[in-house]
């Protein structure tokens, strides 16, 4: 064998015996137990509690609020659109937390801005710095209802 193959081949083994020293040390414990993925994964994903509670959970105990908005222009909107994540509120005993509470023009304007690139037939929208700009929309607007005002 030429001397310079020598090497290349010597190279070449050496290349592979580090590739497989790192891969031996690098890769993790439940690698491969059940698929091409980590085992431990399916136990950390299961543990993960979510923090979105959906709408029936909120309809337990504010079925009042649930059964006004389904009847009206947000019946399509989930409560947690809206007030955020539901878990603390809903798992809180002692002193209940407060969801967000979002009455700000700024946050009713998020889809009621209008835009050009929404369908208005989709979408009703106002121009915010024009529309009954000295108010909280909810003065006028009650966010279940959106076409009575609140009591
Ligand atoms: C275990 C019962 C329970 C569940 C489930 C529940 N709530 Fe409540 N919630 C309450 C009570 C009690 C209050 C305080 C009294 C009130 O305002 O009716 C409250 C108050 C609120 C308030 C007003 C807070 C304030 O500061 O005035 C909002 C908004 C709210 N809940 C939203 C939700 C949403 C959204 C969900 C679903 C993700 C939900 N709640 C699920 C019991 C619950
Ligand atoms: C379009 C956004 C929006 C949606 C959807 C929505 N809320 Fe609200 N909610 C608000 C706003 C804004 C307020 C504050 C109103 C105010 O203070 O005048 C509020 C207030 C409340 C309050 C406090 C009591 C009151 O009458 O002000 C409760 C309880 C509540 N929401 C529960 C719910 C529940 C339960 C759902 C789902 C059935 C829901 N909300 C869906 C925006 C929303
Ligand atoms: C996540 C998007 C979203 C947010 C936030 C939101 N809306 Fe709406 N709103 C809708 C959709 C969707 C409809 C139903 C389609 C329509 O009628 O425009 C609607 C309908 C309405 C309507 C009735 C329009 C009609 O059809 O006659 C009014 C008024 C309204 N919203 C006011 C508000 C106010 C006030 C707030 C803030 C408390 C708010 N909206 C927050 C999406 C939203
Ligand atoms: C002083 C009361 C008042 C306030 C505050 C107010 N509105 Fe209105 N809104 C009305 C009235 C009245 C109409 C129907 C006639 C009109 O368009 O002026 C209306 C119409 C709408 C419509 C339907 C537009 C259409 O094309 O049919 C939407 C959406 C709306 N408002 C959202 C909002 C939002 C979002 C805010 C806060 C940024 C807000 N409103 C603040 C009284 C109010």
């Amino acid at each position: 064998m030429p001397p310079q193959i020598k090497r290349l081949a010597l190279l070449f083994t050496l290349l592979v015996l580090s590739f497989l020293t790192a891969k031996h040390f690098l890769t993790p414990k439940s690698f491969g137990e059940f698929g091409h993925y980590r085992g431990a994964a399916l136990g950390e994903i299961k543990a993960k509690v979510p923090d979105y509670s959906g709408q029936k959970a909120c309809t337990e105990c504010h079925p009042d609020m649930t059964d006004l908005k389904a009847a009206h222009e947000h019946a399509t909107l989930s409560c947690e659109t809206c007030h955020g994540p539901g878990r603390v509120h809903i798992s809180s005993t002692d002193s209940l937390v407060s969801p967000k509470i979002p009455n700000t023009r700024e946050f009713c304007s998020i889809c009621h801005t209008k835009n050009a690139a929404r369908k208005a037939s989709n979408i009703k929208q106002i121009d915010p710095k024009e529309h009954y700009k000295a108010d909280l929309c909810t003065k006028c607007h009650n966010p279940h209802s959106p076409w009575q005002e609140k009591k």
